[in-house]
């Protein structure tokens, strides 16, 4: 009974930990955790991020690599060594705190790759133990994952309640996703309640409807037929990315100060010369909103249909 009752703490303490997943490398998954957490948390919810790759390309998109609260994943990495709560740093925006990945994660595979050996798959669980107690402060929770690293992924997908799955139409993106399908019904073994959230297209052309016919249809063979899928997609924009990592700033703040900068003409006719922020940010930061409303309303009917379920075994009680 008391058992149940833990297991029912945890699964309430992790039911809004979202896993950014692709096995595929370059697909969107920093992108989209880092613009959702932010715009998120801009609009006044609690959020954290964390990270699960050993390349922290979070640490660039938000600006904080080699500053003070950059730990490289010692903290990450201690917290899964004995067991006790993650402790984020605060507000590198208002409302946003992360758990910083790096290098130090690099320790973390060896680890527990013995621990799988002496107790099992279970071993992948430790991530929502030591995330759990402190998931309370906040609203929404996303786990960037790394590519490649199935351990690391597989620790992601022993703890979250949902997976958000970015790809991008070529075949590469695709075949990372069907890993990850694969992946997906193993990890339920041991987190039953593990749902997929939805699958978005990263980084498509507009005009490229025919590719996205095709990659739908295979987002639908890799999870049998029944896959969520966003309508939103996010747009190409390549010189958007590059002010991104460049600065340090997320989409709609990169719309913010585009909209900000003398017009061009003035610049030309003042002698100066900067580096000037791509105005395409504005229709990027319209894909990440309309995304973050895809995403919350998702979350929203899901937890709505799931309420009588709750009241029903309240009522046994
Ligand atoms: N809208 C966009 N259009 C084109 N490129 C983009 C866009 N947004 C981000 N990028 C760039 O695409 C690349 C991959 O993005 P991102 O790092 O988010 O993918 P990822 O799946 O997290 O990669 P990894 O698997 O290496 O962690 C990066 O160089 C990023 O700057
Ligand atoms: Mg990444």
């Amino acid at each position: 009974m008391a058992r149940r009752t833990r297991t029912g703490q945890r699964e309430a303490a992790l039911a809004r930990v979202i896993a950014v997943v692709n096995d595929k490398g370059g697909v969107g998954k920093t992108s989209i955790a880092a613009n959702l957490g932010g715009q998120f948390a801009g609009a006044g919810h609690r959020c954290l991020l964390v990270d699960l790759n050993r390349q922290a390309n979070l640490a660039d998109d938000l600006g904080y690599r080699g500053t003070d609260i950059d730990d490289e994943g010692a903290g990450l990495l201690a917290s899964v060594l004995t067991g006790t709560p993650l402790v984020p740093a605060r507000d590198v925006r208002p409302q946003l705190d992360v758990v910083c990945g790096g290098t130090r994660l690099e320790d973390l595979t060896p680890v527990m790759v013995s621990r799988l050996q002496h107790h099992g798959r279970e071993s992948f669980r430790v991530l929502g133990d030591v995330l759990a107690p402190v998931s309370a402060g906040y609203d929404l929770i996303f786990i960037d994952c790394p590519p490649e690293s199935t351990i690391l992924t597989d620790l992601a997908l022993g703890s979250a309640r949902w997976v958000l799955m970015p790809t991008k139409s070529d075949l590469g993106g695709l075949l990372g996703m069907t890993l990850v399908a694969e992946r997906f019904a193993l990890a339920r073994g041991i987190n039953a309640r593990l749902g997929l959230l939805g699958v978005v297209l990263f980084a498509t052309g507009t005009r490229a409807r025919a590719i996205h016919g095709e990659a739908l249809a295979a987002i639908d063979d890799a999870f049998g037929g029944t896959s969520p899928r966003f309508e939103t997609s996010i747009r190409h924009a390549e010189r958007t990315a590059q002010d991104a990592r460049r600065l340090g700033k997320l989409a709609h703040e990169l719309e913010v100060a585009a909209a900000a900068q003398p017009a061009w003409w003035e610049e030309l006719r003042s002698g100066t010369r900067t580096t000037r922020i791509s105005e395409t940010a504005s229709g990027v930061a319209e894909d990440y909103r309309a995304l973050g409303v895809e995403v919350l309303s998702a979350l929203e009917a899901a937890e709505t249909a799931e309420k009588p379920r709750t009241r029903r075994r309240g009522a046994k009680a």
